[in-house]
């Protein structure tokens, strides 16, 4: 089974991100001092990372790179893994920023319009890293670009943004992080590759 039936898996984690992110709203509201935003994640929050990645790795396009996905917002499909605004958008939206460009798809190695924040998050991303399920016999067929890889997009990124580490400190001070929704996907490859959970020594020889 591929990847085109987890969108509805995803259902209850769009709730639970759901839930949290209004948290961060009403923390917003009370501090008022963001000025860029900085998302993590998986295809809750992807915003156009991995449509990029397989458009320069010349990799298969996924589902939700074609129509209907994006015809109600924007009008034509934005790697989005909706038919509308994710979360991150509302909350961009909300501060009055223009919504989050992704990481990929700039120009010379840079995202675009990074003013206000960048959006890390990756469709069929991992919160663990790739090696771990490759040593369990585990397949991604999206992407190796787990939490940890966006972590370090980040750092990669930061010198963009501010100098020295004083200067640093102030900056994140002022950013909102974005931290989710990931880890759905650790599970959903084992379980649509017919890994079973404890019981089974490939998947969890040391958790048990
Ligand atoms: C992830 O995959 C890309 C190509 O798809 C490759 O260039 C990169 O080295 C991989 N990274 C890791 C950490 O495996």
């Amino acid at each position: 089974m591929g990847f085109s039936s987890s969108c509805s898996l995803f259902k209850h984690h769009l709730i639970i991100s759901f839930v949290i992110n209004i948290a961060i709203i009403t923390i917003s509201h009370v501090n008022g001092c963001f000025t860029s935003i900085f998302s993590f994640g998986d295809s809750l929050t992807d915003t156009g990372n991995l449509h990029q990645l397989s458009l320069s790795e010349s990799k298969k396009l996924s589902h939700f790179d074609f129509p209907p996905y994006g015809r109600t917002f924007f009008g034509y499909p934005t790697g989005r893994c909706s038919d509308g605004s994710l979360v991150i958008d509302f909350i961009a939206e909300d501060f009055g920023f223009p919504f989050l460009a992704p990481y990929f798809g700039g120009e010379n190695g840079k995202p675009r319009n990074i003013e206000n924040g960048v959006n890390f998050a990756i469709a069929g991303a991992t919160a663990l890293d790739d090696v771990f399920f490759k040593e369990r016999g585990i397949h991604n067929p999206l992407t190796n670009g787990s939490l940890g890889v966006q972590l370090g997009y980040f750092k990669d990124v930061l010198p963009s943004f501010c100098s020295s580490s004083s200067d640093c400190k102030d900056f994140l001070k002022k950013s909102l992080i974005v931290m989710g929704e990931i880890g759905g996907n650790d599970y959903n490859y084992a379980f649509l590759q017919g890994k079973k959970h404890c019981g089974d020594s490939t998947l969890c020889s040391s958790c048990c």
